[in-house]
């Protein structure tokens, strides 16, 4: 299960991870007032029925057992059902689009919101009230809360630079850039100090760790502190919530080195997973079913000033899997593909970076769109010397990424001869590969084909070469499970009785070492110990990213396991497997039994062989 570790810059800053913490310990039995605060997440997960609450979204039917059920998925578009939510473990999974979490992923990727977000739409839909702010007593909580606010005291202290005589040369600078007053105010852009001591004396108070931590400024070898950023022109970066979590700190003066000088990565801050302008793009994102993505923050200033708010950079990094799973989040819904409208510089770096993207936004399930500013400008200087009107047209007209594909082809090859309009377009089938839909990809090939004027039997024979290849489908980890050691997982998973009697004889009879997941059945027997209730988040807390896939894929396996019949199943399986622990225990002894015998160690032989033959006789 896909639990995200902590969100950023919210009343409710990491209640997973001080659940999850929770969830190990005995706390939740002999809760205090205060631990009851601190798991609102579960308290709010006890109370809400996941089969409920996707209910509201997707038509769930039961299937076979009593907490089964299926329907469509909503997250890739379906004719039939894969799409499965496990009512007594609380979580879902799709087979076709691997999706899968508890109630809270759902209404994250659904409803397309960060995890308090989320938290706080179930609360309020639910009528259970919230607590505003607990976990003022976890250090790890205080400390991102002080970094948070030293970042906004920074993004205050930079505008007011700005805005004061000491910030008149930026003024004039960005205003010769088109920049308007509105726009300085709504990206809270500002400049820093030249000095390089207003930022240090500044967040001073929050003593010298969290000064090191923030990235905000740099140690000199006495120890003593100065800013990092020096009369450059500042952008705060956001994070999904609307909290400035770092800056971009450009240049004034040509030959200034370097043109760009960002935060580091910091606890706050992790580069690729940030896009800049998502916190405003993404209401209107939603609302268009389509973002744009351009790559500087000037690009993204200048075309959110022309009137398109959907739109948001990568900041000169490349695009990370997390940053387009933000984006989908935003401008999927229902199965229906969301579309990206690619605006990328046009010079060598920019028609790389496209090329890549187109690939990476395909695997996802997107719609991709081109669009090439003429005249070899980028989105802001277009939008300056064109107008925001003219913009807008070409976004329009954006091509489809075919075209702009078997453009560059045109460029690369000599589309003349035969010969390299053939070669023109096999070097454009690599990206078939990422249309699944049979038809849609014929529709593409000969749309190509017509394109670059290849006759229509080359396209058939090239496309019959080629496998579809669909989004990347994560091995079954399960599959390789002895299918008695799967069958008692499963049992385990679904039956308290049968969970009892499981744990209860692994307390008794000497087999762990002979289990594959044996880690899944110790946590259960901690937990159980620990007395604390078994659910997925507990039992997760325990377990490596392996075994929490393997635990899902179990818990959705059709294993035949009888409605009553989990505890009788799991006794089965259990003779089964403890024979084969004898037998493996036996195995390993007659190997030693042999080693002995070589070293002439017959007295120690004859125990060994002893204790093999009483094993024989119990068993
Ligand atoms: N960038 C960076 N470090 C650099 C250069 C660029 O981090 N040394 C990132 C910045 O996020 C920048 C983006 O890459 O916004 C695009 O770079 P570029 O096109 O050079 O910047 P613009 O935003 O277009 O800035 P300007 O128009 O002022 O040159
Ligand atoms: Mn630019």
């Amino acid at each position: 299960m896909t639990l995200r570790p902590f969100c950023l810059g919210t009343v409710w800053p990491n209640i997973h991870i001080v659940s999850n913490r929770l969830a190990v310990g005995t706390l939740r039995t002999f809760a205090s007032p205060q631990v009851i605060a601190m798991t609102f997440s579960e308290q709010l997960k006890n109370q809400l029925n996941i089969v409920d609450v996707v209910g509201q979204y997707v038509r769930l039917k039961r299937q076979g057992s009593a907490s089964r059920y299926v329907g469509l998925c909503p997250f890739h578009s379906e004719k039939t059902p894969s799409f499965y939510v496990n009512g007594s473990l609380q979580i879902y999974k799709c087979f076709g689009c691997d999706a899968a979490g508890d109630v809270f992923q759902f209404v994250m990727e659904h409803e397309g919101l960060t995890f308090p977000e989320a938290l706080k739409l179930l609360a309020e839909r639910y009528g259970i009230p919230m607590p505003q702010r607990a976990y003022a007593d976890d250090p790890e909580v205080r400390s991102r809360e002080a970094l948070l606010e030293m970042h906004e005291i920074a993004a205050e202290v930079f505008q007011k630079n700005l805005r004061s005589p000491a910030g008149a040369d930026a003024r004039q600078y960005l205003e010769s850039r088109g920049v308007s007053k509105e726009s300085m105010d709504e990206f809270r852009l500002g400049v820093s100090d030249a000095s390089g001591q207003q930022l240090a004396s500044r967040l001073q108070k929050f003593g010298p760790s969290l000064l090191e931590q923030s990235g905000l400024v740099l140690k000199r070898e006495n120890g003593t502190f100065f800013d990092r950023f020096r009369a450059r022109l500042m952008f705060p970066i956001h994070n999904e919530g609307g909290k400035v979590i770092a800056f971009g700190g450009r240049a004034l003066r040509p030959g200034d080195d370097p043109k760009y000088l960002n935060s580091p990565e910091t606890k706050l801050y992790k580069k690729s997973t940030v896009l800049y302008n998502l916190h405003r793009a993404k209401i209107e994102a939603r609302k268009n079913d389509r973002m744009i993505l351009v790559e500087g923050y000037m690009d993204v200033i200048g075309v959110y000033s022309a009137g398109i708010r959907e739109v948001v950079a990568s900041s000169g990094t490349s695009l990370g899997i997390e940053q387009v799973r933000a984006i989908k989040r935003q401008v999927s819904h229902q199965g229906t593909p969301g579309q990206v409208i690619l605006n990328f510089d046009p010079d060598p770096a920019g028609t790389r970076s496209t090329e890549k993207y187109i690939g990476s936004l395909l695997a996802e399930g997107m719609r991709v769109r081109v669009l090439q500013i003429p005249g070899g400008l980028d989105p802001d200087e277009y939008i300056q010397q064109n107008g925001a009107e003219a913009y807008q047209k070409l976004v329009s007209a954006a091509v489809s990424y075919f075209h702009w594909l078997a453009d560059r082809a045109k460029e690369k090859f000599d589309t003349r001869t035969a010969d390299g309009r053939v070669d023109a377009f096999k070097s454009l089938l690599p990206t078939v590969k990422y249309v699944s839909d049979p038809r849609e990809r014929a529709a593409q090939a000969s749309e190509l084909a017509e394109i670059l004027k290849v006759e229509r039997d080359v396209v058939h024979a090239a496309l019959r070469g080629i496998p579809v290849e669909t989004r990347q489908r994560q091995e079954d980890l399960s599959a390789s499970l002895p299918p008695n050691e799967k069958l008692l997982l499963g049992c385990l998973l679904t039956s308290q009785d049968a969970r009892q009697t499981i744990v209860e004889h692994l307390r008794k009879v000497d087999m762990l070492a002979a289990l594959q997941t044996r880690n899944i059945f110790e946590a259960t027997i901690e937990l159980e110990n620990a007395g604390v209730p078994f659910s997925m988040e507990a039992l997760s807390a325990r377990l490596d990213e392996r075994e929490k896939k393997i635990v899902t894929e179990v818990s959705f396996a059709e294993l035949g396991i009888p409605e009553d019949g989990a505890l009788q199943q799991s006794l089965h399986c259990l003779e089964a497997l403890e024979n084969t622990a004898v037998k493996l225990k036996i195995e390993e002894l007659e190997t030693r039994v042999a080693e002995l015998d070589r070293q002439g160690n017959m007295e120690e032989a004859m125990r060994v062989l002893s204790e093999i033959d009483r094993m024989k006789r119990a068993s």
